[in-house]
């Protein structure tokens, strides 16, 4: 599998509204995009840096488990993401190396493009996701 940059840095916040100021009028970085995911009961704001770029990721109710994670560890980093040009292949070497992945296809995230997670027991405790696709 071949990982070209890191395509973007997921962060868990209790709401887009109140953190999009930092980072547009504090840091300087303006966001690019929000897009809602309702089937994972999210609002997300795109920040682009360079090749990468931030995500953040508000939870729009309690069946998210970004909403999960905020109870537990509160705001702050959720996963990295992982650009990769074949999703499926990466997928098939990972379970032949033993590693797991919380599932076997790939889902369609954010821009319509293919994502995947893999298990933190599998990734010493880092939320890793790959992606394939342009995203934004
Ligand atoms: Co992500």
């Amino acid at each position: 599998m071949a990982i070209s940059h890191i395509d973007h840095i997921g962060i868990a916040v209790s709401s887009l509204e109140n953190v999009m100021p930092f980072y547009e009028k504090g840091l300087g970085i303006p966001v690019k995009e929000t897009e809602e995911l309702p089937d994972k009961h999210l609002k997300v704001a795109f920040i682009p840096v360079g090749d990468t770029r931030i995500e953040l990721l508000e939870p729009t109710s309690e069946a998210s488990t970004v909403h999960t994670f905020l109870q537990k560890r509160g705001e702050g980093i959720h996963h990295i993401a992982y650009h990769v040009d074949d999703i499926e292949a990466a997928i098939a070497h990972l379970k032949e190396m033993g590693y797991r992945l919380l599932s076997d296809t790939p889902e369609i995230g954010a821009g319509g493009s293919k994502i995947v997670f893999l298990h933190p027991k599998s990734s010493f405790g880092v939320l890793i996701e790959l992606v394939e696709g342009e995203g934004h």
